[in-house]
């Protein structure tokens, strides 16, 4: 098949999508249903339109575009990621696998090729858990996992519901409908940067996932006592800010002593209330996100961080309760997949070379309904989640050309 991939109208779109932020270029933030996503998720629909897939979008917003094959019937092969983005983030994460299928697909038209199964571009609603707290919202929803009653309890800080939130936004179906039917794709293919520094370290191109690293996050909160910073003498503190700090210290020590490299804890969230400088807090929230390849080691460290918990609200007489929002497990991708992704990267003639992915996707939930695979493109440095993250045009289009040539072998 001789396929082209046009790394320049990709380079191009991805440029675009990216003016779609709440923060100054280079930053890239884009919360979900805010004003840029919403403006974004135009974006992407008119080029699927321009595409001529037909697209569909579920109640919570989750985007189908598909093309579709000869035999309609079957189940599709599908392929996609998200266009969310953090605060203060990137403009490669998820859209890499956003626009880079899109451009797949359209290279795949360009050929004549028409598919026995149809080709679906899959664009998840919230990847990232900054609005509601939890990640990949929209993939979990789509996998069973969490259910619209779960899905129905889930706030902002500003009190609004996901309901609320999606319903502004334009998505006003039955939450209850989101979850896939069996069987409803053949493979499921995630395309996206590595987010780390491997790839680019050993100088090979693409890396092919072979299972996903076990993501939890746990919510803190303290109460504590406020009063005058100046009036209130030391003995008498009941600092919530300052519980929360040696909790942090907790978190760092509970991660650190399983020595393994692959468990990591970090608390990346801190709201201190009433947030004043001259006001002892009285309240300290924090959100605690701690991984594992291995469950039970994982699950052994937050065991550690509720223990630590206890004795500091015993010996800082301050109050503290703890929900664990989210405690999946790891995800194994697809032998088959991985193969066809093996196959596609040999006949293309690129080196690649397996790997764990250590940040989650929504591949790690797509794995419960499909067959699942992904495939990783070098960032530079490793960077990600951060304004410099980059992604070389050349990079991108090696991911994409491999991605087609997988999505035409899996739909043949
Ligand atoms: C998703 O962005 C993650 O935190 O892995
Ligand atoms: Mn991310
Ligand atoms: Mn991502
Ligand atoms: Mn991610």
């Amino acid at each position: 098949m001789s396929l082209q991939v046009d790394a320049a109208r990709l380079t191009h779109e991805l440029q675009v999508l990216a003016t779609f932020s709440a923060a100054p270029a280079p930053a890239v933030t884009r919360v979900v249903f805010t004003e840029p996503d919403r403006a974004a998720r135009a974006y992407v629909r008119s080029l699927c339109t321009a595409a001529g897939l037909s697209l569909r979008e579920d109640a919570v917003g989750n985007l189908f575009a598909r093309w579709a094959g000869e035999d309609p019937s079957l189940p599709a092969v599908c392929t996609g990621s998200h266009i969310d983005a953090i605060p203060n983030a990137g403009m490669y994460d998820g859209t890499v696998g956003v626009l880079g299928a899109l451009e797949a697909i359209r290279a795949l038209q360009a050929t004549g090729l028409r598919p026995r199964r149809s080709i679906e571009l899959l664009m998840f609603t919230s990847e990232e858990p900054t609005r509601f707290g939890i990640g990949c919202l929209g993939s979990r929803l789509l996998s069973g996992l969490t259910d619209a009653g779960a899905a129905s309890r889930l706030r902002d800080r500003d009190g609004a519901t996901l309901d609320d939130a999606r319903q502004a936004a334009g998505f006003t179906g039955t939450v209850a409908d989101v979850a896939l039917p069996p069987g409803q794709y053949t493979a499921f293919v995630e395309l996206h940067i590595e987010q780390g520094p491997l790839l680019e370290q050993r100088g090979i191109g693409l890396g092919l996932v072979t299972a996903i690293a076990a993501p939890a996050s746990l919510r803190v909160t303290i109460d504590g006592e406020g009063g005058h910073a100046g009036a209130v003498l030391m003995p008498a503190r009941r600092d919530a800010f300052l519980a929360g700090a040696e909790i942090a210290l907790a978190v760092e020590a509970a991660a650190r002593s399983t020595d393994a490299i692959d468990t990591v804890a970090t608390t990346g969230v801190c709201h201190v209330f009433p947030g004043a400088v001259n006001s002892v807090p009285s309240r300290c929230e924090l959100e605690v996100d701690v991984r594992d390849i291995d469950e039970g080691r994982r699950d052994a460290v937050l065991a550690r961080v509720e223990t630590a918990c206890v004795d500091v609200a015993a010996r800082r007489r301050v109050s503290v309760t703890t929900q664990v929002v989210n405690a999946d497990p790891p995800a194994r991708c697809d032998a088959a997949v991985v193969d066809a992704l093996t196959a596609s990267c040999v006949d293309a003639g690129f080196a690649c070379e397996p790997m764990i992915s250590r940040a989650y996707h929504d591949a790690l939930f797509m794995s419960r309904v499909a067959p699942t695979g992904m495939l990783f493109i070098p960032c530079r440095a490793g960077v990600s989640h951060r304004p410099d993250e980059y992604a070389a045009p050349e990079d991108i289009a090696r991911g994409v050309h491999v991605l087609a040539l997988a999505l035409a072998r899996l739909a043949s």
